[in-house]
């Protein structure tokens, strides 16, 4: 990731994650219906559609679209008792 404070170990992820790519990635349709990941699927930077021309206004930034994605989540793993990523700002933002 490009943003210098912010912690995100992609092998890890790949890796517990058991090479589920579409937990986070997908495409989008012309009319901006979610394309759900397949394998081989060209995978392209969150900003290429989470920015200020994205339909949803809840997603309409990186921000948004990798909180929703990061936290939501951790957050979810947390509540069934597993193993996973932090949740609070400073576990992901090291100053
Ligand atoms: C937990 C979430 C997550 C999982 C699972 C994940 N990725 Fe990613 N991946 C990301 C994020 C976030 C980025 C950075 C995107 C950005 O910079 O906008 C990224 C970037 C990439 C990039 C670089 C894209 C570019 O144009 O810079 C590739 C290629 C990639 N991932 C492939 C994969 C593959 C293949 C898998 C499955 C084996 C996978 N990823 C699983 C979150 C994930
Ligand atoms: C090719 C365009 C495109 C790219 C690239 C893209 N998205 Fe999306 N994303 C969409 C569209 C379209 C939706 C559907 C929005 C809706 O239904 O309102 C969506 C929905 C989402 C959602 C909400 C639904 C869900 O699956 O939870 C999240 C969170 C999200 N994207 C995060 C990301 C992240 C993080 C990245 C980068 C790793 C990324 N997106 C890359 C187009 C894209
Ligand atoms: C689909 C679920 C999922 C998504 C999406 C996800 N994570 Fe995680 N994350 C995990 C799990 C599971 C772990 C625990 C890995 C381990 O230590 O076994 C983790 C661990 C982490 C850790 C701690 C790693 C360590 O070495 O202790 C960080 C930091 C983190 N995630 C950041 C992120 C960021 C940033 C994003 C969004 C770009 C993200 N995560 C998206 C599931 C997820
Ligand atoms: C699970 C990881 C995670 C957690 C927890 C998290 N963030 Fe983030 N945050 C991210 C990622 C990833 C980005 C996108 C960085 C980028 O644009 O490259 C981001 C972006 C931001 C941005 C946009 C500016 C920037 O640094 O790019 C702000 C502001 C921000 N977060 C504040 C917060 C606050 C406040 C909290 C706690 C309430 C929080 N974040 C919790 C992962 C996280």
């Amino acid at each position: 990731m490009k943003h210098s404070t912010v912690v995100f170990p992609h092998w890890k992820h790949q890796e517990v994650l058991k090479g589920n790519c579409g937990e986070c990635h997908h495409s989008r349709t012309a009319d901006w219906k979610q394309v759900p990941y397949k394998e081989g699927m060209k995978i392209q930077e969150c900003k290429t559609c989470h920015n200020k021309n994205h339909p949803n206004k809840k997603l309409n930034s990186v921000k948004k679209a990798m909180h929703t994605n990061c936290k939501g989540c951790h957050k979810e793993m947390k509540k069934a008792g597993k193993k996973t990523g932090p949740t609070k700002c400073t576990g992901c933002h090291k100053k």
